[in-house]
């Protein structure tokens, strides 16, 4: 497995492997891997001849006031878990190899998909997803892309991105990866306290009973979110961000829900911000 820190190293890799008539995944990533990223690099192994994993923490998707130095980072872990699953090239560059002092073009979706959700309290969020994803797409010319479901809006954004830059890359969703009592598998478990992880239960408890409510044919968006609101309030160190239930492609809010449609959740747990979702 080869490490790349330059753009140049990769495009020569990739150059090569096209001249092979090889297949090439991208799988994007901001590091500190756990299974939820294990799945998808092991979905791309299987699907791709030559799989990249990029592993960099993107300044321009996080606001001043939020937790860009925080986030966790372990490179050589990183990099290990990649080899066991069979990746042939992880990209990993400086902040210096992809924004330019004076970089200044963003790729932005204009609609109002970018500001429901996570992009209320979010609102540059997904520009700078747009931005580097698309830069990464330009890097390493994928056939197919590999991103988790448990970023739902995420997903739908870069498949509308996609569509609308006539990117040609095939985007492949993999299911949300939970620990073995519910908790949807995340970087950023790892600022729970002992009595925090307990608490961030409410998040997935809140998933099976929107679900068990879909599934018994409830339709009205009210009464599961409702439901589903009240299940995370009784809990004392969660403060619910947003819980709603929204169209899966245009990701606008909906009042009776059908199948394809998302529920969809953030909740602070402490000063942690988690989420989960579930598609009817
Ligand atoms: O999902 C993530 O980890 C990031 O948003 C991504 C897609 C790697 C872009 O930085």
């Amino acid at each position: 497995m080869t490490v790349a820190t330059k753009i140049s190293e990769v495009r020569s890799a990739i150059k090569q492997w096209k001249a092979d008539g090889l297949t090439v995944g991208l799988v994007p990533t901001m590091g500190y891997l756990h299974e939820g990223h294990g799945s998808l690099i092991s979905t791309a192994v299987k699907q791709c001849d030559r799989v990249v994993v990029s592993v960099f923490v993107n300044p321009t998707q996080f606001a001043p006031n939020e937790d860009l130095e925080a986030y966790p980072r372990d490179f050589e872990r990183d990099k290990a878990l990649c080899e066991k699953l069979g990746a042939d090239l992880v990209f990993h560059p400086e902040v210096s190899e992809m924004y330019t002092e004076d970089a200044s073009t963003y790729v932005e979706i204009l609609s109002d998909m970018p500001k429901q959700l996570c992009g209320k309290t979010r609102p540059i969020h997904f520009r700078g997803v747009c931005t580097v994803v698309s830069k990464l797409f330009n890097i390493v010319q994928p056939d197919k892309a590999f991103f988790g479901e448990k970023d739902a809006q995420q997903l739908a954004i870069i498949r509308k991105m996609v569509i609308d830059m006539s990117y040609g890359i095939e985007i492949v969703g993999c299911p949300i990866i939970r620990e073995a009592d519910g908790l949807a598998k995340s970087s950023r478990n790892t600022y729970l306290n002992a009595e925090e992880r307990r608490a961030a239960l409410c998040l997935s408890k809140a998933v099976k009973l929107g679900r068990e409510l879909t599934a018994g044919g409830e339709t009205s968006s009210e009464i599961i979110l409702s439901q589903m609101k009240a299940l995370i309030e009784s809990e004392p160190l969660a403060r619910i961000d947003y819980v709603e239930a929204v169209d899966g492609i245009t990701m606008n809010p909906v009042e009776q829900v059908k199948s394809g449609d998302l529920i969809a959740m953030a909740v602070y747990i402490g000063k942690t911000r988690l989420i989960d979702n579930f598609t009817v």
